[in-house]
């Protein structure tokens, strides 16, 4: 009998595109093991499987690289909608038909949850999510006399900075400030924020953006960016305002290096964390992506409108075009 064979993409060396090849599918474990195989329906092309790729992100290490960290599909052989995370060994990458994934990184997806939105939408949702969940105290908002906390958001305008939004709502934000460097794009999300900041920024490092009042009093700092306007950011902030922040991406810094005068962490009441796997363990994801793929399964979390579908088959011409933007690729199988 010949042997079933299915699509995989595979990176052969950092930082080269992927090709789509035809391995083996792998065998399927039995009802004892703690592996369950899936049979992949979404996996979204995020900017972080595009940056483990190159082979400089700390989660990945070994060659060839199977891309793609998450997805949603069919258990084998019940047929459950699930949503995975693939990071954890055996599977290593989501960018294939089939794959054999710890039962522990499986959540199911709630009747009417779209594959194609959770796929898209859990990774985006998990970088503020887990930020607000597990490297913020809020305790302190929660109490009769505070009610509600403000959030800004720079770099409101990326995906992952978008979905913030609902997110925040979520978590209890009463005042959510939205700051990016497109105008445009500032418009269209300001019937979802309270406020909004263009970053007005000179390629000679002229900085003029205007921060509000509440940009400075902000209770929480989300940042998507990090560099110049993070440091302008926090120049502005009140002196005697508690501030919490988050590095969660560096957009704006290709090199994720910015200068830190010492000055400024002196003369501000600001608690500084990150959110990323690492700063939280893959066990305390698996703890929340149940409420995170519920929240974009019953709409608590917006669609997102700017979802492509490709097939797996055209991974390296898909891969090599254009992936940020209004537009965001998910891999359909
Ligand atoms: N830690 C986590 O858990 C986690 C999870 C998901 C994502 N992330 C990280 O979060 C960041 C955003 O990811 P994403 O996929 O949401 O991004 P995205 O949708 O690709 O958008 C990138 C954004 O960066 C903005 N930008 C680029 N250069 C800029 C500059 N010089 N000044 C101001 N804005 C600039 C773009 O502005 P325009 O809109 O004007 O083009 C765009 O809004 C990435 O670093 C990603 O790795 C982290």
């Amino acid at each position: 009998m010949s042997e079933e064979t299915i699509t995989q993409a595979t990176i052969s060396s950092w930082g080269t595109v992927p090709t789509a090849k035809q391995v083996p599918r792998p065998p399927i474990p039995d009802a004892s093991s703690p592996l369950v195989q899936i049979r992949l329906l979404a996996s979204g092309l995020h900017t972080l499987v595009r940056l483990r790729g190159t082979g400089t992100h700390y989660s990945a290490s070994t060659l060839p690289h199977i891309p793609g960290t998450d997805g949603v599909g069919l258990t084998v052989p019940d047929n459950q909608l699930v949503y995975f995370s693939a990071m954890m060994l055996p599977a290593g990458g989501s960018f294939v038909e089939y794959l054999n994934v710890p039962r522990a990184a499986v959540t199911p997806v709630p009747q009417g949850g779209n594959p194609v939105q959770v796929a898209g939408l859990v990774n985006p949702a998990a970088a503020s999510w887990m930020a607000l969940a597990t490297r913020v105290d809020l305790s302190s908002f929660k109490s009769e006399e505070k009610k509600g906390f403000s959030v800004l958001i720079l770099g409101v305008t990326a995906l992952s900075g978008t979905v913030a939004i609902s997110v925040s709502r979520l978590f209890g934000a009463t005042k959510i400030i939205g700051v990016g460097r497109s105008a445009s794009k500032l418009e269209s999300l300001r019937q979802d924020l309270d406020e909004t900041i263009q970053l007005s920024m000179s390629r000679s490092g002229e900085d003029n953006t205007e921060w509000t009042t509440a940009a400075k009093e902000a209770d929480v700092v989300l940042d998507f960016l990090y560099g110049p306007s993070t440091l302008s950011l926090f120049r502005a902030l009140g002196t005697e305002k508690s501030v919490q922040y988050v590095q969660i991406g560096s957009s704006a810094t290709p090199s994720g290096s910015m200068e830190f005068p010492a000055d400024v962490l002196r003369s501000k009441d600001l608690t500084m964390s990150g959110s990323g796997p690492g700063a939280w363990s893959l066990k305390r994801f698996a703890e929340e992506a149940p409420k995170m793929v519920a929240a974009i399964a019953q709409g608590g979390i917006k669609e997102f409108p700017g979802f492509r579908e490709e097939k797996l088959t055209n991974v390296e011409a898909v891969w090599a075009g254009s992936g940020s933007g209004a537009e965001r690729v998910v891999f359909v199988p």
